[in-house]
């Protein structure tokens, strides 16, 4: 029998539809290759990626290996975790964390409210930060810490502290030091977080602007990861949730993890999307997890 052609053509016609509005819903990416990482060893997932862990897991680590800090060579293995807490002497970070806890008490003299939205009705904000991101089932969306305090203000006092802004960036710093040495615990039992892991890891691997380069182009093992670019090394991505925001001694102020996205996207000559951005959200989310299990470490400077 021969074929009916008409009906062939329209299934054909049909098909060549369904894969243009998929085109259109998703745009083409190369990506890098990806990199096996099991989010349930948080942390310790840099074992068998970076193995860098071992040099800078612990204060003792750190000190053993404090001859390789300023080695052009060496010093990418400590991924800057000498520069946390109170490894180097007083910088600007603790200074910004005390500007941020006059700045709560001042919120909360105009409204108790406030300091009880921030601490989801507890009495204080001991250890609370080691557990964002987390979902919000009212809100409908995942909350960070920073976007946290910005719906506090607006709700409660009715003002924009943004993400991003040096106030929400002050007030971010001091609330993650109520948790610092605590060891970071976002939920992996959360079925609404995970999707958000594998946006974000799907992120970090997908290839973007001008240079076609991914996150992972320069933070994972075989990559650009532990050689020179333009003076500067990139190290492995476990862990560095926990010391954000960071005081940038280069430009003396605070950096937001996301502000942190947004520098190294205008690197790779992509896009910049701001603060409080859900592809932001979901890099947030996959960096954290990279960093469950490893303690609070703000304030630090870079
Ligand atoms: C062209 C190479 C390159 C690309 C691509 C790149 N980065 Fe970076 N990144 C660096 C360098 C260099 C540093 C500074 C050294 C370091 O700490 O790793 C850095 C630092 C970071 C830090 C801060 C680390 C710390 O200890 O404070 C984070 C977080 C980060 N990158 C995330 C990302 C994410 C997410 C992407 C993709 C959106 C990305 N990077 C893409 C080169 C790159």
């Amino acid at each position: 029998m021969r074929p009916n052609m008409p009906v062939l053509a329209l299934a054909a016609l049909l098909s060549l539809g369904a894969l243009g509005s998929a085109a259109a819903a998703e745009p083409y990416r190369e990506h890098y290759p990806q990199a096996r990482i099991d989010p349930a060893r948080g942390v310790d997932g840099d074992i068998g990626f970076s193995d860098t862990l071992p040099f800078w897991r612990t204060e003792a680590e750190l000190e053993r290996n404090a001859k390789w800090v300023g080695d052009p060579h060496e010093q990418w293995k400590l991924n800057w975790k000498f520069m946390d807490l109170d490894r180097v002497e007083l910088h600007p970070g603790h200074l910004a964390v005390d500007e941020g806890e006059a700045m709560a008490a001042r919120l909360g003299q105009r409204s108790p409210a406030f300091l009880l939205c921030l601490a989801d009705g507890g009495k204080d904000l001991k250890g609370r930060a080691a557990a964002y991101p987390k979902y919000d089932a009212m809100l409908g969306r995942i909350v960070t810490v920073e976007s946290h305090i910005e719906h506090c203000a607006k709700t409660v006092l009715n003002e924009e502290i943004r993400q991003g802004s040096p106030a929400n960036n002050k007030l971010a710093v001091y609330f993650k030091s109520q948790s610092a040495g605590t060891p970071i615990k976002v939920d992996l039992g959360d079925g609404k977080l995970m999707e958000s892991y594998r946006r974000g890891e799907k992120l970090f691997y997908a290839k973007t602007g001008q240079l076609n380069f991914a996150c992972a182009t320069c933070h994972v093992p075989g990559s650009i990861m532990g050689h020179k670019l333009r003076g500067e090394t990139p190290t492995t991505p476990f862990a560095d949730a926990a010391h954000y925001p960071t005081y940038r001694t280069p430009v003396g102020a605070l950096e937001s993890l996301q502000e942190r996205f947004a520098r190294c996207h205008s690197q790779m000559r992509t896009l910049q999307l701001k603060p409080g951005d859900p592809a932001y959200v979901d890099l947030e989310v996959f960096m954290t997890v990279l960093s469950n299990g490893y303690p609070v470490s703000v304030p630090s400077a870079r």
